[in-house]
């Protein structure tokens, strides 16, 4: 997170512990994110077509003795990509080896990856968006044909050899399908794209996660949380911890209804799961744009964060409340916003 001012040098800064939305996960949240995680298929709650689409693509793999399809996962982050990542690959009773876009940096690192893999595992990128171009085109070839280009010699000696690696599944996981190259994505066999959870969907996850950590909830705590965890597990697993904090430092550790709602007011999470920044967000549409259209460096540069947390973690949640709408010549807030946020709108901010 940026520490720098804004233009006016007057906003202050928002600590990481204010969010409950954030770009990078700490080594807690990670550690939360493992405990919690399902291991196998009918562990994973809600998302049924991209269940039922994997567990067909699975079965067929399995029956057939051969290796399953590369899949791409899409979707914002704490939607359990990762997680499905770790259950592909425990249904199909193989390892997965797992790096990042970004951390593969030079062709001959994925050309040792490759061919360190056995037979049938599992190569899971994430944040596949981030790949460069030339690791891209090492790429294609493995994945359609199980075949590497690399090459040997200097100079004018120099040529390319073609080199077997083992039959492998690439699972990739983006938060930004628009910027995957269309090769890169026709080399996918399957595309899933994973959706904000409904309550109930929510309520059935807190619920298993209250009972992985001990935690005595109500149904009404657990759907206190649900309603207020935008739509993502991660959100729902990291209120229920804060929730559990604050019953049991103010109450007796039982988690009911008006102890969550109590305990969300306390940590500045609204009713719809807005939490600071998001508000902040919409503030700065409404109060200091006067409601004209923004782009999203101003945007970013107004709220002290980067462009790139607020375009792939914050507006994906306040674009499907419908508070914010992304127009040719900018963001503005819509109308609920105005209503949520109990702001009057100007006859002017309406033109936009
Ligand atoms: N469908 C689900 N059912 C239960 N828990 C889930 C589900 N999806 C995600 N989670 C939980 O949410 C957390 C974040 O999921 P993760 O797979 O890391 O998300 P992503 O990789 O999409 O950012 C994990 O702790 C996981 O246990
Ligand atoms: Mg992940």
């Amino acid at each position: 997170m940026r520490n720098e001012k804004n233009a006016e040098g007057k906003e202050e800064v928002l600590e990481e512990e204010e969010r409950i939305v954030s770009g990078e996960l700490s080594t807690e949240e990670r550690d939360l994110d493992n405990t919690l995680r399902p291991r196998r298929i009918d562990e994973f709650v809600g998302q049924i077509k991209v269940k039922e689409h994997l567990d067909v693509l699975i079965s067929a793999a399995r029956n057939r003795g051969e290796v399953l399809d590369h899949v791409l996962l899409c979707g914002p982050p704490g939607l359990g990509k990762t997680t499905l990542a770790g259950i592909i690959a425990a249904e199909l009773g193989v390892s997965l080896k797992g790096t990042s876009g970004p951390a593969m940096e030079r062709a001959g690192d994925v050309a040792a990856i490759l061919s360190n893999l056995q037979a049938g595992e599992i190569l899971f990128i994430d944040e596949i968006h981030r790949l460069n171009r030339q690791i891209e085109e090492v790429l294609y070839p493995a994945m359609e044909d199980f075949k590497i280009d690399i090459v040997v010699g200097q100079g004018p000696a120099a040529r390319s050899i073609r080199l077997d690696v083992p039959r492998f599944t690439l699972v990739g996981a983006t938060t930004r399908t628009g910027l995957i190259t269309s090769p890169l994505r026709d080399r996918f066999g399957m595309t899933a794209r994973l959706d904000y959870y409904n309550e109930q969907e929510l309520e059935a996850i807190i619920t298993r996660s209250a009972s992985i950590l001990d935690v005595g909830i109500h149904k009404e705590g657990a759907a206190e949380i649900a309603r207020r965890s935008r739509g993502t597990p991660r959100i729902a697993n990291r209120l229920l911890k804060r929730v559990r904090d604050y019953a049991d430092v103010k109450g007796d550790g039982t988690v009911s209804g008006a102890t969550a709602a109590k305990a969300l007011s306390f940590f500045e999470v609204d009713d719809k799961g807005l939490d600071k920044l998001d508000q902040r967000i919409l503030l700065v549409l409404i109060d200091k744009f006067k409601g004209s259209p923004i782009g999203l460096n101003t945007l970013a540069d107004a709220v002290g964060e980067e462009p790139q947390t607020i375009e792939e973690v914050y507006e994906p949640y306040l674009l499907q409340l419908g508070f914010l709408k992304r127009t040719p010549r900018g963001r503005v807030a819509t109308e609920r916003a105005y209503e949520h946020l109990g702001k009057e709108m100007t006859d002017e901010a309406r033109l936009f």
